[in-house]
């Protein structure tokens, strides 16, 4: 490898370090610049993020008929029991306050007959899905609170940076080294805390619903940095997500489902009852292991989500972006079953956090998909994750604004130095690299796994390490750098659950209560994991 001497610069003064600008980035970046000065660092561009594209909308207890009680209990029974039930009593119980809040900024929900519109969605026993635009509803919510954070002298944009690790000084987070995608320059961003928020990492499987940010940086770089992951087998696969040679998985929202939407297999059958007893409204997990048995059944690679009964007029102005999208590769879905299977779509998992946000490092705060406070259990409740995002996105802002302030530039000169001696290097190919784990995840860590296909995905992993460690520069490299080492994360975990309990499905042990089956796991960094002092404190 070639060593390269680099040359560290200062970003700009910041108080906090927001990292990511999806719901959960937003959100809390609004609440802490009321504390300081905030900077939002985001790779790519500010309106790359899953939030934006959410499409069925955010469960929120409003409607007259619902109950904040039933929300929660609706939660945990989707999570299979895992979920952490402070977590999710803080969720559906601070929700509608944030929710409330958003519509005085200016959000648009859908309303019929001047009352606000509520869908009903798997598993939720009431009508409880506020959506924007149809099917624009992340979108509707991030347009309001980009607005609002562009408006304030105290919140500062970073864009395209690629943010590459965190940097630690005496055990307390305190900032972090980004790198510019278009000059290539480094920055060393000092603050009080850090909050990441940089979403899920769908892209490491070939199917995916995710934009091509998804790909796991916060959880890779708090790994490294030895923060502990906790739940990181469980991974929710969309049950539909369009199936054609020619276009990207485009998610088919569960609200399609919740309006009277079914699933036939390749035979033309209707099947979930087979499954569930409620049918296509079953928990996501459950609907997606039914449309893969059907697949494989019946030897075929999708099965079909059938609207057509809903009426043209109806499909056109309830689901325009699905309607204009799915055209563009050829279907009328006001005429035509639509091709589908399920993709990856959410991670459970993520740095282990507290209600507020707190991490296992000191001055590190996580909100939105790339936590584990533990909502959402073995399988996220549908709609509950445009919530979780702004009820702990501006929860961990209030705890971040609590900390001391960090170390003074002055005295990290010698972390610059430490960062400057790094020996850059790169990967031989990064593209072949990435198509390779992405298949390698789908078929041996996806829906179903088994203990054998693990340890075949482990033993590649072991064969990319030596390439993966360098300290890489480039975002392609980068992103395919913090994918392994998430993966590996993923099937780790995977392998120590030795029983199936919701999105986590193991072929070889298919019932769901092992003797410790309500222990999380935990995935920690071996050189931390095995040092005498983690060994004590453990002890
Ligand atoms: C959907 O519209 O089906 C996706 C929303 C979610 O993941 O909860």
């Amino acid at each position: 490898m070639k060593k390269v001497t680099t040359r560290y610069r200062w970003g700009p003064e910041a108080d906090f370090l927001v990292i990511g600008s999806g719901i959960a980035g937003l959100r809390a970046a609004i609440e802490l610049c009321r504390h300081g000065r905030v900077l939002i660092v985001t790779k790519g561009s500010r309106l790359e993020s899953n939030s934006i594209y959410a499409q069925g909308g955010v469960a929120v207890a409003l409607n007259a008929e619902d109950d904040v009680n039933l929300h929660f209990s609706d939660t945990i029974r989707a999570g299979h029991q895992l979920g952490r039930e402070e977590a999710a009593r803080v969720l559906v119980e601070e929700g509608p306050t944030r929710i409330q809040e958003l519509i005085t900024w200016g959000t648009q929900f859908d309303k019929v007959g001047g009352k606000f519109a509520f869908t009903k969605e798997g598993a939720h026993s009431r009508n409880r899905v506020l959506r924007a635009r149809g099917d624009a509803t992340g979108n509707e919510m991030i347009r309001v609170l980009l607005e609002r954070a562009r408006q304030h002298p105290d919140i500062q944009w970073f864009d395209r940076h690629f943010t590459k690790d965190l940097l630690v000084v005496d055990g307390r987070c305190c900032g972090a080294v980004a790198v510019s995608e278009t000059t290539g320059d480094v920055k060393l961003l000092p603050a009080a805390a850090v909050i990441l928020t940089t979403g899920g990492a769908g892209q490491m499987y070939a199917r995916t619903t995710n934009t091509g940010n998804a790909t796991g940086d916060g959880m890779a770089m708090a790994y490294r940095a030895g923060v502990v992951l906790e739940d990181m087998e469980f991974v929710q696969f969309h049950p539909t997500a369009l199936y054609l040679p020619s276009s990207p998985p485009f998610l088919l929202s569960e609200a399609m489902r919740g309006e009277g939407g079914v699933l036939r297999n390749r035979k033309g059958e209707v099947f979930m009852l087979r499954y569930h007893p409620a049918a296509e409204m079953a928990p996501r997990d459950i609907v997606a292991r039914a449309i893969w048995s059907e697949m494989a059944a019946l030897r075929s690679r999708h099965v079909y989500l059938d609207v057509t009964h809903l009426g043209k007029d109806f499909i056109k102005k309830r689901f325009p972006t699905i309607y204009q999208t799915c055209l563009r590769f050829d279907i009328d879905i006001t005429e035509e079953w639509i091709p589908v299977s399920p993709s990856a779509h959410y991670f459970m998992g993520g740095l282990k956090a507290g209600i507020d946000g707190e991490t296992t490092l000191p001055g590190l705060l996580a909100a939105g998909e790339t936590a584990c406070n533990g909502v959402h259990g073995a399988n996220r409740l549908a709609s509950n994750s445009l919530l979780e995002g702004l009820v702990f996105g501006y929860r961990a802002a209030k705890s971040a604004a609590s900390l001391p302030a960090g170390p003074k530039r002055a005295h990290m000169k010698g972390l610059a130095a430490r960062f400057a001696a790094e020996p850059v290097g790169a990967l031989e190919d990064s593209e072949k690299m990435r198509n390779s784990l992405r298949r390698l995840m789908w078929t041996k860590v996806g829906l179903v796994r088994t203990g054998d296909s693990l340890i075949q995905a482990l033993t590649q992993f072991s064969r990319w390490d030596p390439q993966i460690v360098a300290s890489l520069r480039t975002r392609a490299d980068l992103e395919v750098k913090n994918m392994v080492q998430v993966a590996r994360c993923v099937t780790e975990a995977a392998l120590w659950r030795e029983n199936s309990l919701g999105t986590h499905y193991r072929e070889d042990f298919p019932t769901c209560r092992g003797p410790a089956w309500k222990t999380h796991s935990q995935v920690l960094l071996e050189s931390v994991r095995s040092s005498p002092k983690t060994r004590r404190r453990a002890g």
